[in-house]
């Protein structure tokens, strides 16, 4: 049995040498990221085993439905409300209209997680996670993931047994569709008018999912957009199934001097969905990437976290209709991605997985992975960029 007499000293020494990288440099994300990995290391050598396991039974589960539920109370902006000021039950319940008793019991919960501090006996406040759960991004994250995928997760088993425990691989047959009881592809479904709220949840969501640094934060710009077009129509970056478009304007407002046009292409229910005031820099039009990209010449067509939510067959396609359109020497596709480690991956890169397999019967993939899918439609992957600090990785690919 692996790590059966952990070596806490060592665990200790390993702590006391990454805190003082990380102490020595407090904006360096891997230093904070190295240290922070030492530290779970040792609370995984000290957490008995029967704990570990009680808690995921008896703890994270209702961590998930207790927040859902608080949601629905707004009991999070509640709490934050008059400067944070504690608040007893009672006040709490006034301000909700839910059940004092209730509300009681769910807080000590929800203080026993972390998520609120107790002040006194039935007595409340916010603490820093209380005002990131209140944020509209984690807001939107939260309504998005529970009500789509608690139905998903309550019916695995059933789904998995009725597939002979086949690794989910057909687009129109995922858990998802199982446990909604759907033949519709989830972002078919998400269209649908009577799942706006849910569409709108997902672009929160979307908006809030980059954990560190974006991509053009951390990669060598100059090298990435070498060589560019000075003719007046060129195009400078399309993001194809850019949601609300954040990256795309967070790209623009970090390099307004690049010359050329930039795309938000989406699905016509994302752009109709979209603020009528919206950046006049960045186009919004609607696109269907399953079909044959209409902007010829592009120097960067940048898709993130797209290709993740489909199985390779999907993903084939999606590149196959922009090969045509690319502009040999000069084009590139640029795949924002989550590159999971041979080993040793993390909570991000296998839970990502799992929610991937679960919603779209769709996967993340290795650097392997990336190349062979790439390689299988003629593409050539020239380099693959770390970004500081992240799990995602930036996938450069031209014409072979
Ligand atoms: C996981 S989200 C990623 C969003 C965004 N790129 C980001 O990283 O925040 C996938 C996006 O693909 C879009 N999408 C799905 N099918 C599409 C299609 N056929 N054509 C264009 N976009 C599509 C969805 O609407 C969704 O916004």
């Amino acid at each position: 049995m692996a790590n059966e007499n952990p070596d806490i000293s060592a665990l200790l020494k390993d702590i006391e040498v990454k805190g003082a990288s990380a102490t020595s440099n407090t904006s360096d994300e891997n230093a904070r990221k190295a240290l922070l990995e030492s530290a779970r290391s040792l609370v995984a050598a000290l957490d008995p085993p029967f704990e570990v396991v009680a808690k995921m039974n008896w703890v994270d589960p209702y961590k998930w439905s207790t927040t859902r539920v608080a949601y629905d109370l707004n009991l999070f902006d509640k709490l934050l409300a008059d400067n944070n000021a504690p608040k007893s039950c009672e006040k709490l319940s006034e301000m909700t209209g839910a059940d004092s008793k209730l509300l009681s019991r769910m807080l000590k919960f929800l203080a026993s997680c972390g998520f609120v501090a107790e002040t006194n006996v039935n007595e409340f406040a916010p603490n820093a996670i209380t005002a990131v759960l209140a944020t509209r991004i984690v807001t939107g994250m939260t309504k998005n993931c529970y009500d789509t995928l608690a139905p998903v997760i309550a019916t695995l088993p059933e789904f998995m047994s009725n597939t002979k425990y086949a690794n989910p691989t057909d687009k129109n047959n995922s858990p998802f569709n199982f446990a909604h009881k759907t033949s519709q592809h989830y972002f078919e479904w998400l269209a649908q008018p009577e799942n706006a709220d849910q569409l709108q949840a997902m672009k929160d969501h979307m908006e809030f999912k980059t954990l560190g640094k974006k991509w053009f934060q951390s990669v060598d710009i100059p090298v990435i957009f070498n060589n560019l077009s000075s003719e007046k129509d060129a195009t400078l970056m399309i993001d194809i199934g850019g949601s609300a478009g954040h990256d795309i304007i967070d790209f623009q407002k970090t390099f307004p001097e690049l010359p050329g046009r930039l795309i938000l292409q989406e699905l016509p229910s994302v752009i109709a969905s979209l603020p009528s005031i919206f950046p006049t820099q960045v186009e919004k039009v609607p696109h269907d990437m399953f079909t044959s990209q209409p902007v010829k010449g592009a120097k960067v067509y940048y898709l993130h976290m797209v290709l993740h939510d489909w199985p390779d067959e999907s993903c084939r396609n999606i590149l196959k209709n922009l090969i045509p359109a690319m502009k040999k020497g000069y084009s590139k596709i640029l795949l924002n991605e989550i590159v999971v480690p041979d080993t040793g991956a993390g909570w991000f890169a296998t839970g990502v997985d799992m929610l991937m397999m679960q919603c779209h019967a769709a996967q993340e993939r290795t650097e392997s992975d990336w190349r062979a899918l790439v390689e299988s439609v003629g593409l050539s992957l020239s380099k693959v960029w770390e970004c500081e600090g992240s799990a995602e990785g930036l996938l450069e690919i031209e014409l072979a």
